[in-house]
């Protein structure tokens, strides 16, 4: 069998929007564009780029939690974008995700205990009485939650400890890939690193396989092994995550990174200010879509859309001009 539990190709999805009398459909938001990538089983892939590149459209859609436009998606080397609804759901049990708002994703009538049953339940998961006790006390161990959490409610929490539930929720019915859509955004900076750090733990505990999404290029780097940039639907870079940082070549990636603050001065990074605001993914560019903002565009740039070159097994990366 092959190393890698995700393998993602061509994976498209557009939002149709709809007008005039008869409803038709008049234009389409290009989400997420001909995107393909592999995720290696235990790997941490990072996910960047900026606000409303796609990321959060590529999770659900390669979970099938939005349904993608065209493309495949394999989990342990099966194309679940063709299974109907039953083989779905047991494939579902292995691939969960995790979402930003710890609050807006639990819902506040239920106690912890209720949050962390109903996928067992679901699923059909430790149904005698003794199992699911055992299980329930094993989640909380894992997520470091003190036993009474599970007759408390989500709003006696603070936020780390929310997002540690939405953890350990994740990981009742045992998934074996979890998709971390901007998980630690939304937390005080001090509780971000605890939160990433147990995410670490339980993927080296649990063998877990992780998509990680997230604003915070710092963040990205500590947990991925591998990162991915996206520009406008588009995945344009993909390379290990020190070699990202050190020796992109895309312009977009570099321009990017450039962005993060060296606590080394000694190490001056020229600052590239990217101008121009992001075009609409309604109406992308022609060519390649970063070339109204790249400062190394050529004529090839605006006419056609540019392959991927592979520099190393690792290291892909689309662009006609990239940096030496
Ligand atoms: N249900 C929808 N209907 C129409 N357009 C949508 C829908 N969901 C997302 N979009 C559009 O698709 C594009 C990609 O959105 P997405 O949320 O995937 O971006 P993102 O990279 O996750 O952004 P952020 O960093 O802000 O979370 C955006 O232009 C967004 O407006
Ligand atoms: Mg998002």
């Amino acid at each position: 069998m092959s190393d890698y539990l995700v393998e993602v190709n061509n994976l498209t999805k557009r939002f149709p929007i709809k007008g005039g009398l008869l409803g038709r459909e008049v234009s389409a938001v290009k989400a997420v564009n001909n995107v393909s990538f592999k995720i290696k089983k235990g790997e941490t892939l990072g996910l960047v780029g900026e606000s409303g590149c796609g990321k959060t459209t590529l999770g659900r859609s390669l979970l099938r939690l939005i349904e993608p436009t065209s493309g495949e998606v394999k989990f342990a080397g099966r194309d679940i974008t063709s299974l109907n609804p039953s083989d779905m759901r047991d494939m579902r049990r292995k691939m969960q995700i995790i979402f930003q708002d710890p609050y807006a994703s639990l819902n506040p009538r239920m106690t912890v205990g209720g949050i962390l049953a109903e996928p067992m339940d679901i699923h059909g998961l430790n149904k005698s009485k003794d199992a699911r006790k055992r299980r329930l006390q094993e989640l909380l161990d894992q997520v470091q939650l003190p036993s009474d959490a599970l007759n408390k409610y989500p709003h006696e929490f603070s936020g780390g400890q929310r997002q540690r539930v939405c953890i350990a929720r994740a990981l009742a019915v045992e998934p074996e890939f979890i998709v971390c859509d901007e998980p630690v955004s939304a937390l005080d900076v001090s509780v971000q690193a605890q939160v990433v750090n147990l995410l670490m733990d339980l993927q080296k505990d649990l063998g877990l396989t992780y998509l990680f999404i997230a604003h915070d290029l710092k963040v990205v780097e500590y947990i991925s092994s591998r990162v991915a940039v996206m520009y406008l639907g588009n995945m344009v870079e993909v390379a290990e995550s020190h070699e990202l940082y050190g020796a992109s070549r895309h312009p977009y990636t570099k321009a990017l990174f450039s962005a993060i603050p060296n606590p080394d001065p000694t190490k001056h990074v020229d600052r590239i200010l990217l101008e121009g605001d992001i075009p609409s993914p309604m109406n992308p560019p022609t060519g390649c879509h970063f070339h109204p903002r790249c400062w190394l565009a050529s004529e090839e740039c605006k006419a056609n859309y540019p392959e991927v070159t592979a520099q190393s097994g690792t290291h892909e990366y689309r662009c006609f001009n990239p940096i030496q």
